[in-house]
C-alpha cells in the first residue's frame, strides 16, 4: 500500500503556525509585563487604580518619565521612603521603564 501524505493541508497548517508564532510571542510578552507591574498592585492597587482613601498613591496614568524618575530616586536613595528604597532596588533599569510604560497606559 503506497502512504500517500496530504502535502496541501499540512503546509496551509505549517503556514498559519508560522503566522501565529509572532502574535504568540506578543502575548507571552503583554504578559510578562502585566505579571510586572501585578507586583505592585498589593499596595498601588490593580492595574495601578488605588483604592478610594488609599494612603498609597495609584499609578494608573501616570506619566512614564515621572514613575521611571521616581524608582531612580527610590533606588539610589536620593528620595526618601519607608518601603520604595528598598522594592525599586528589585527591578532593573529597562524592568522599570517598561512597567512605567504599563501604568501609564493605564486609564486612572
Ligand atoms: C509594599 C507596598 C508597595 C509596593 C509593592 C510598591 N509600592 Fe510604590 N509606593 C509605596 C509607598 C508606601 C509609597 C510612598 C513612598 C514610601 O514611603 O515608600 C510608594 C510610592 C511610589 C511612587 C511615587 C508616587 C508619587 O506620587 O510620587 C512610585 C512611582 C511607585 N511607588 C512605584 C511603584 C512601582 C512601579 C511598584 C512595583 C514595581 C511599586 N511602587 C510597588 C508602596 C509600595
Amino acid at each position: 500500500m503506497r502512504m500517500t501524505v496530504p502535502l496541501r493541508p499540512l503546509l496551509a497548517a505549517s503556514f498559519a503556525a508560522a503566522l501565529a508564532l509572532p502574535a504568540f510571542a506578543q502575548d507571552a510578552k503583554a504578559l510578562h509585563l502585566r505579571a510586572l507591574a501585578a507586583t505592585c498592585a498589593n499596595c498601588h492597587g490593580t492595574q495601578g487604580r488605588a483604592v478610594d482613601a488609599a494612603s498609597v498613591p495609584g499609578l494608573a496614568g501616570m506619566p512614564a518619565s515621572y514613575i521611571v524618575d521616581q524608582m531612580k530616586a527610590f533606588k539610589a536613595g536620593t528620595r526618601p521612603a519607608t518601603v520604595m528604597h528598598q522594592l525599586a532596588k528589585g527591578y532593573s533599569d529597562a524592568q522599570i521603564e517598561a512597567i512605567a510604560g504599563y501604568f501609564a497606559a493605564q486609564k486612572k
